[in-house]
């Protein structure tokens, strides 16, 4: 349980607020720069700011206020050109550092060496893996961290986001939540497949463990041992808010205190002889979270995990909660952030930030699935494993994959089935 105050500390994130200002320090994935191929220009709303993210023709992203300089019209609604963003309203010309590049009526009709005081916010934007970063934090920036995944080739990805209607803390919070696995995605998943028993082998033991990069969370459940690699290994709470579980990470990235971005980055190797395999672009596709009547959608594993987030309410109300021994693991997070918070007050620089370009270049992580991703297994032996049999047949994570998406994935596996 906290106090109402400690609650709203952990969950406000507009500029100023301490987790505001803590997030901020953080890259964090907003777009997949394929989005920007059909339209260059998206607007996007984070951690309450309005702004617009564009890529010029140049190849430069930018993302800047939404509201022009000028008389702030949305520049979401004008265009890209060699160097930048155009405003549509009365021409005015932007560029990805924020500066005014030109004032079409006043560079004509009364032209003034310098156009200082009309620059507009702007924010380093970073490709890397197919997904845009952005960093709202001061500068210098802090390198972005390449996590190992990141680097890995012959594999299919593709980038999948949601809009959830709730704040984001929540949807962290199940980052780092294993009981919620035997619960909602085997008993209550193995409910909406039809099925009328509690058969999910049950949690017989925890543990969380804290390191540079977050949290590691350890599990044995009936029919496994420590020797299993869910205990041996483990799965990540990333720091400060993602996720990470061998072949895909989850971000939950905060739009404003009451809504998030859920952005999930997917890697599957090809098959063992379909070597080499190079992706051109990595797919982006929006998974809808309502069905027609409104009701949410069920049917796949983050969907169900987004019944949990939004059924908390828009801002969980942490002062109603009764935390048990298996909650132990947000305990500990949310005391590291309380932690970061003050240590950010008293000057010092948050954990987990890389200014070291050498050591941001391929940071290995805690990883059950390495070897599968790196080395790769034959076809036949996908069968033996029952989340890869799965994953070869359907997307489970996410409602919604476009037909487009998947074949493009069956052709990479090599197997049949669009
Ligand atoms: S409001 Fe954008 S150019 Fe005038
Ligand atoms: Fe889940």
């Amino acid at each position: 349980m906290l106090t109402a105050a400690r609650n709203d500390m952990l969950t406000g994130v507009g500029p100023g607020t301490p987790m505001g200002e803590l997030l901020r320090r953080y890259w964090q994935p907003i777009a997949g720069a394929s989005e920007l191929d059909a339209n260059p220009i998206k607007p996007v709303r984070l951690m309450g700011e309005d702004l617009v993210l564009y890529r010029d023709r140049g190849g430069r992203y930018g993302l800047i206020d939404r509201h022009c300089p000028h008389r702030r019209a949305d520049m979401s609604y004008g265009w890209v050109e060699e160097t930048g963003i155009r405003c549509s309203y009365h021409g005015w010309l932007m560029d990805e550092t924020g500066r005014c590049l030109e004032q079409p009526y006043e560079d004509t009709a009364n032209p003034k060496p310098s156009k200082a005081g009309c620059d507009t916010t702007a924010y380093p934007v970073k490709d890397c893996a197919g997904l845009l970063f952005a960093y709202l934090g001061p500068l210098p920036a802090p390198q972005l961290p390449v996590w190992e995944p990141f680097t890995w080739e012959n594999g299919f990805r593709e980038i999948v986001f949601a809009d959830v209607p709730c704040n984001w803390f929540q949807c962290q919070e199940n980052s780092i939540d294993p009981v919620h696995f035997e619960w909602m995605h085997d008993n209550w998943g193995g409910r909406l497949r039809g099925n009328n028993v509690n058969a999910a082998p049950k949690h017989l033991k925890l543990k969380f463990e804290a390191f540079e990069h977050g949290f590691v969370y350890k599990r044995v459940r009936e029919g496994q041992s420590e020797e299993d690699r869910y205990w041996t290994v483990g799965r990540v709470a990333l720091w400060p808010n993602g996720f990470f579980l061998g072949s895909h990470f989850e971000w939950r990235v905060p739009v404003d205190d009451e809504n998030t971005l859920s952005v999930a980055w997917f890697f599957m190797r090809v098959p063992k002889g379909r070597e080499p395999y190079v992706q051109e672009r990595v797919p982006t596709w929006i998974s809808p979270i309502r069905d027609d009547s409104g009701r949410w959608i069920t049917s796949h594993v983050i969907n169900q995990d987004i019944v949990a987030w939004v059924g908390q309410g828009r801002i969980a109300d942490r002062t109603k909660e009764h935390l048990r021994s298996s909650d132990i693991g947000l305990t500990m997070m949310r005391k590291r952030f309380f932690e970061e918070i003050e240590a950010m007050a008293a000057g010092k620089e948050p954990g987990g930030i890389i200014r070291s370009a050498n050591e941001a270049q391929c940071i290995a992580l805690p990883n059950m699935a390495r070897e599968l991703n790196t080395d790769g297994i034959a076809l036949a032996d996908y069968d033996k494993d029952p989340i890869l049999r799965q994953r070869l047949k359907e997307f489970r994570h996410h409602f919604g994959q476009p037909p487009e998406v998947r074949r493009e994935f069956v052709e990479a596996m090599g197997i049949s089935g669009a």
